[in-house]
């Protein structure tokens, strides 16, 4: 295995794919969730978004998998009292000890049977930690389809731009540069 990374359990040849490690949170939204509006409050929506990318990378990292960020969300349309949120995420890119889940939000209107509604997208940037609070490695992710290489390829492209962003401002405050 490259880089001394443990192979997945209960995957195909000892790597796991993206779309294996795909994880859905489905719940019925209600009125304690809802903001001043009587929508649903977007705290509510992130906790879901965030707990479903926590299961994604619990399970990929076969142990405990912090939150180290969340990339700009947008929220693309209201969520109603009653409308059923689906939160649907799954493993885009993996290095050593880091992931990058990406995460989709989309709800079922709960007064019509109309087709699914995109709320909300984001990619989160999971770290797998040991018991102690510190980095461990995380097995080998295997991208096959032309989708899983499309969405690796531009979760790189994301991962340098957080990185060279954070060394930006580390620089700025005369703390050192990259890590
Ligand atoms: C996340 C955390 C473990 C990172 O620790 P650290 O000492 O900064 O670790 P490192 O600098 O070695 O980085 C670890 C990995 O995260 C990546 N990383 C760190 N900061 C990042 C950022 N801003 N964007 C993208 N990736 C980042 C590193 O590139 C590295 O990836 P790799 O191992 O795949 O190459 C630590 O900051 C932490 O514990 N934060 C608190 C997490 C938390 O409490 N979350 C809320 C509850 S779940």
């Amino acid at each position: 295995m490259p880089d001394g990374r443990a192979g997945a359990v209960g995957d195909h040849g000892g790597v796991t794919t993206p779309t294996s490690t795909q994880v859905t949170l489905s719940h019925v939204m209600n009125a304690t969730e809802a903001n001043l509006l009587g929508t649903i409050h977007g705290g509510n929506i992130m906790k879901m978004v965030d707990d479903c990318a926590g299961v994604v990378a619990n399970r990929f990292a076969q142990g405990p998998a912090v939150t180290a960020g969340m990339d700009e969300m947008t929220f693309l349309t209201p969520v109603r009292v009653g409308d059923v949120l689906h939160v649907s995420a799954q493993i885009n890119w993996a290095g050593r000890s880091s992931m990058e889940v990406g995460v989709r939000a989309e709800a079922d209107r709960w007064d019509s049977v109309a087709p699914r509604v995109h709320v909300a997208s984001a990619y989160l940037v999971m770290v797998a930690v040991d018991a102690d609070g510190q980095t461990r490695p995380v097995p080998e992710l295997s991208v096959e389809t032309e989708e899983e290489r499309r969405r690796f390829r531009e979760a790189q492209i994301r991962r340098r731009h957080r990185l060279a962003r954070r060394d930006e401002i580390r620089t700025s405050r005369g703390e050192g540069g990259a890590a």
